[in-house]
């Protein structure tokens, strides 16, 4: 995507659109522009138009000014404007325009200047709404939009908030497209090729192998790989050069998962590719961290294996010895998210992490309670729970933070070994965390389950329906927040 800044007037731009962003109630704003705009805005029923919220309403050839046609788009109430706000009008004009065939448009930033916003949010928007996922077709659709310009006076600032909203987009769209992958081509080892990219960017990147992950004692996690032909490959990345000790992000990295002995029903299996969207997240933040040289002191593991019931899979009522000693009786195959993770945090205490955050699509009660519009929150410690918070918040990807009572430590006790690895159907949700707390013990560790928000059934204003890319704008922000004060 070509963005350019130029500091001239709206009806001086020669565009394919002219993006009018209209506050509620006041569709009069740009009158002045050319006398005909102004008959058209005075005419407008408040039925035809209002100003709602990602309304839209396309004036096409309008005379006196250069723009070959005008799109209004609603902000909404003046006061309930945010920048979550700037980035669903940006995706929704962009997205509109774009299925009219037209390459460009430009956005004026007029409204949106005293209100103390970066016009830089609708650009997010846009490049987050335009993203498509085209690997399997034969007829593309075409090139699609390929310039905004914004219409604004061009300041240092501005360009560097330019960049970071370009940076940040393609890497939920890398993300996105890892998950969006069919599992046949994104198999444990698909998954290692892909991290293996951003060695170019300067992140270090080495895999563990089966061999190797048996002699470190990851029972959990290679007992989920034993039903597959795919062999598992736990990839470990690094990044940044600061002696501070790191922050590992650790991402669930099932690139199918059928519940192996404990098959799942056959319907919607096939949506048990996202099962790896906590690693791609991993992968995008890395991304993104690299492009922008970010100072801070990156761990990234992603424990990959396909989760099947082949002959030698693991079967309910096995125990398994994990990193570091606990033995889990699983009790159902299916909750194998928790078996890999508790290996990977295990694995992480010895980066000596200040802290350790995990993401991961781990439980279908997630998507009950919160549907898709939160991510269930976990951990054992006020200060990082707090700041996910915030960050969910400012980039709004929300967290919901779920108890973790010491009560639920019975739930899930077993009969023979340390653990089991579910708790039955009540309280599921809090019982993964649970078992994944007993894992991270005194190390502060924060748990994002995002099985409700990784996958989107119907478009959002710049969220097409598919893999959503969740996680790596709100663990951006995180580290972003975390590193400042930790400096
Ligand atoms: N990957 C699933 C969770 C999931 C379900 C993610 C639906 C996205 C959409 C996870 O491995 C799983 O199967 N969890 C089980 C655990 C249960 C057996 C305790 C679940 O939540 O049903
Ligand atoms: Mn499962
Ligand atoms: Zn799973």
């Amino acid at each position: 995507m070509n963005i350019k800044i130029k500091n001239i007037g709206e009806k001086d731009c020669v565009c394919r659109a002219l993006v009018l962003p209209v506050l509620e109630g006041e569709t009069g704003f740009y009158k002045e522009l050319s006398p005909s705009l102004s008959q058209i805005l005075a005419g407008l029923s408040s039925k035809e138009f209002s100003g709602k919220k990602n309304e839209l309403f396309l004036i096409p050839g309008v005379s006196g000014i250069k723009p070959e046609r005008v799109l209004l788009v609603g902000l909404g109430k003046i006061e309930e404007i945010s920048e979550e706000t700037l980035r669903q009008v940006g995706g929704k004009s962009a997205v509109y325009l774009n299925g009219l065939g037209l390459e460009n448009m430009a956005l004026s930033t007029a409204v949106i200047k005293p209100l103390k916003l970066s016009p830089a949010a609708c650009v997010e928007g846009a490049l987050l709404g335009l993203y498509t996922y085209t690997r399997y077709r034969k007829e593309k659709d075409g090139k699609g939009m390929t310039g905004i310009t914004l219409l604004a006076a061009p300041s240092k600032e501005l360009s560097a908030q330019i960049e970071s909203a370009k940076t940040t987009a393609d890497a939920v769209c890398f993300a996105r497209d890892l998950v969006n992958t069919p599992a046949n081509d994104m198999t444990p080892t698909d998954l290692a090729k892909a991290s293996m990219s951003l060695k170019k960017q300067g992140v270090s990147v080495r895999v563990i192998e089966k061999k190797e992950a048996e002699r470190l004692g990851m029972g959990a996690y290679l007992s989920v790989a034993k039903g597959s032909h795919q062999p598992p490959k736990f990839i470990v990345l690094e990044y940044g050069k600061s002696k501070t000790s790191p922050i590992v992000l650790i991402g669930k990295s099932i690139t199918f998962d059928s519940g192996g002995i404990s098959i799942k029903p056959s319907d919607g299996m096939e949506k048990m590719k996202y099962d790896m969207a906590g690693g791609a997240a991993v992968l995008g933040v890395f991304k993104a961290v690299a492009e922008a040289g970010m100072p801070v002191n990156l761990v990234g593991i992603l424990p990959a294996t396909e989760n099947l019931p082949g002959g030698s899979a693991s079967k309910p009522g096995d125990v398994v010895t994990s990193i570091n000693g606990m033995t889990v009786e699983i009790i159902n195959t299916d909750a194998e998210g928790r078996l890999i993770i508790a290996d990977a945090i295990g694995y992480a205490k010895r980066f000596k992490p200040r802290a350790v955050i995990d993401t991961a699509t781990l439980t279908g009660a997630c998507m009950i309670a919160f549907g898709g519009e939160a991510i269930a929150m976990m951990g054992n410690d006020c200060v990082l729970l707090d700041r996910m918070k915030k960050a969910g918040e400012a980039v709004y990807e929300r967290v919901w933070e779920m108890p973790l009572y010491d009560e639920y430590k019975d739930y899930i006790k077993s009969d023979i070994a340390d653990i089991k690895n579910t708790g039955g159907k009540t309280g599921s949700l809090v019982t993964s965390g649970y078992f994944l707390k007993e894992f991270a013990g005194e190390t502060p560790w924060v748990h994002l389950d995002i099985a409700g928000t990784a996958w989107v059934e119907k478009d959002k204003p710049y969220v097409p329906k598919g893999a959503s890319g969740i996680g790596v704008r709100l663990l951006l922000k995180f580290i972003e927040g975390l590193s400042e004060v930790l400096k």
